[in-house]
């Protein structure tokens, strides 16, 4: 069965650009972001690499360690990651797993056979301190993602585990949220938002960004 929101996300012991890697120990207490991409030496992914890479400061600020997987083997990764660094203006400083042997593809259901019966498809998890998987994203070969949306779900998901708020659609950093519906209880919701909330109506109660 395919892996679901909620679901810990499995652990795995692989090679990779920087040496062998135990997922859950590499992890630690970080977030983090494991990221499939068709094949190494390709256009759009070799932009996609170069940006998250470029992304590094962001999302070590927001306390997320980033790992990304082919079916490539460690050689490819390696001379591949020269060219990101030589055409992305950037030092690739995370590691690449090499899935030759599609263990880890497998456990994440990163191969869909109609659509490429070789190649993983371009999908992305964010995984929470906990291993919980809190976002599953699955991208055509042909579009590249959009990393500054990844850092917006970070940012959303931190605020609903720090604060009780949840993101309206199109949410940008210092919008208003949304108080979660199952906060009832008025002394917390006072103590919560010392800047007070609107209700629009009874279910849909708009407050400051609380860290803002
Ligand atoms: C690319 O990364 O450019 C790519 C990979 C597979 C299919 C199409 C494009």
């Amino acid at each position: 069965m395919s892996l679901r929101l909620g679901d810990i996300a499995p652990d795995f012991e692989q090679d990779s650009s920087e040496g062998r890697i135990r997922f859950h120990e590499w992890l630690g207490d970080s977030w983090g972001v494991l990221f499939s991409h068709p094949a190494d030496f390709t256009p759009v992914c070799t932009t996609e690499l170069g940006l998250t890479s470029r992304l590094k400061d962001e999302f070590a600020r927001r306390g997320v360690k980033v790992i990304a997987l082919s079916v490539d083997p460690v050689e490819s990764h390696v001379r591949w990651i020269d060219d990101i660094n030589e055409t992305q203006d950037t030092v690739v400083s995370f590691p690449i797993i090499a899935d030759a042997d599609r263990k880890v593809s497998e456990r994440y259901d990163l191969i869909h056979p109609n659509a490429n019966d070789t190649l993983t498809v371009r999908s992305l998890f964010i995984i929470d301190p906990k291993k919980k998987v809190r976002l599953i994203i699955t991208y055509p070969a042909s579009t590249g993602r959009n990393f500054n949306e990844i850092l917006r779900v970070i940012d959303s998901l931190q605020l609903t585990d720090n604060h009780k708020v949840a993101t309206p659609g199109n949410w940008q950093d210092g919008d208003e949220v949304v108080i979660v519906p199952s906060l009832q209880d008025e002394e917390e919701i006072r103590q919560r938002f010392p800047r007070g909330y609107r209700a629009v109506k009874p279910y849909l109660r708009l407050t400051p960004q609380p860290n803002r």
